[in-house]
């Protein structure tokens, strides 16, 4: 707060993402030296800890995300890249963002699956800190695991669970947000490990989260809810689920508990929402489901007949 420079730099930041309009290309950022020497030190001390510490769907993005998006020790990588890598690998996107959005609109884009992203740099007189989400955070900490579709798609099952819920059902789910897409801990091989971006981004929690002196829990939405989010210090609890499809379905029944007057289906032919409010809406998603599965199934049978080893990627 006390440095003008960076004060004036964070406002050029604000500017970008106020202007940014759906549809329109992220402005590129011309970082400055400063900026990318603070990003090479993150960089650098995470990329140690990774192998170690991340799980396997991150792992698998990382050499994805240096060929087509620019991840170097030496190079910030641009949202728009990431965007439309990301779009190819899971269908989300990502928009610039000024700051801290409030939980309902956070969760409200993921459930379009739309992740709302900072472009600044943390202050370069402290680099393994932050006390605010930056493009650090973002980049290292959530773009690898939105590149897998599994994770997406528990990603936006909280999403869509929080659209016409009540502030207090919207703050629960807040939290099952914060302790799995920020701090979550999964199972891979008998061992440990973090999917997690507040932990994928600090070195010191990430070491910390699969130490002993970590408590750890089962991840379950009912309980999970209540548990307190800490911002300024370590999780004194962490959660731990067996696999993303796992955590979905859990999500999935939670969310049945929320009382809300309509159901909701993301229709990703037109990446909008739909409402399930009567007999007729509902017959609607059936019949495209079942027109889908007939496709799936009759390209299956051409691809055996011919012999195919592998099929093409089922189109969305
Ligand atoms: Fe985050």
């Amino acid at each position: 707060f006390k440095d003008n420079v960076y004060r004036q730099r964070r406002k050029y930041f604000v500017e970008v993402a106020m202007n940014y309009k759906f549809g329109q290309p992220i402005p590129r950022i011309e970082y400055t030296e400063e900026e990318v020497r603070t990003w090479g030190v993150v960089f650098r001390e995470l990329s140690k800890l990774y192998p170690t510490h991340a799980c396997c769907e991150y792992l698998k993005n990382w050499p994805l995300l240096t060929k087509h998006c620019g991840y170097r020790e030496d190079n910030i990588p641009q949202l728009q890249d990431v965007s439309t890598f990301l779009r190819e690998r899971s269908g989300f996107t990502v928009r610039p963002v000024a700051g801290y959005l409030s939980p309902r609109d956070f969760l409200a884009g993921l459930a379009y699956r739309v992740f709302n992203c900072t472009q600044y740099v943390r202050h370069s007189t402290d680099p393994l800190y932050t006390p605010e989400p930056d493009t650090c955070h973002e980049l290292l900490g959530h773009v690898p695991l939105l590149a897998d579709p599994k994770f997406a798609q528990f990603s936006q099952e909280i999403g869509l669970a929080s659209l016409g819920a009540s502030d207090e059902d919207v703050q629960k789910l807040a939290t099952c947000y914060f302790f799995t897409i920020e701090f979550g801990l999964c199972k891979q091989d008998g061992q440990l490990r973090a999917y997690g971006a507040g932990l994928l981004s600090s070195i010191g929690e990430l070491q910390h989260a699969l130490s002993e002196k970590a408590c750890v829990k089962t991840f379950d939405p009912k309980t999970t809810c209540f548990q307190e989010c800490i911002i300024t210090s370590f999780q004194e609890v962490y959660f731990v689920s067996e696999s993303f499809e796992e955590a979905k379905e859990k999500m999935r029944e939670f969310a049945k508990t929320i009382k809300r007057p309509f159901s909701v289906y993301y229709n990703p032919y037109t990446q909008s929402v739909d409402l399930l409010k009567d007999t007729r809406s509902i017959e609607n998603v059936v019949q495209d489901l079942r027109s889908d599965l007939t496709t799936e199934f009759k390209q299956r049978r051409v691809c055996r007949t011919r012999g195919y080893r592998r099929l093409p990627p089922a189109s969305p």
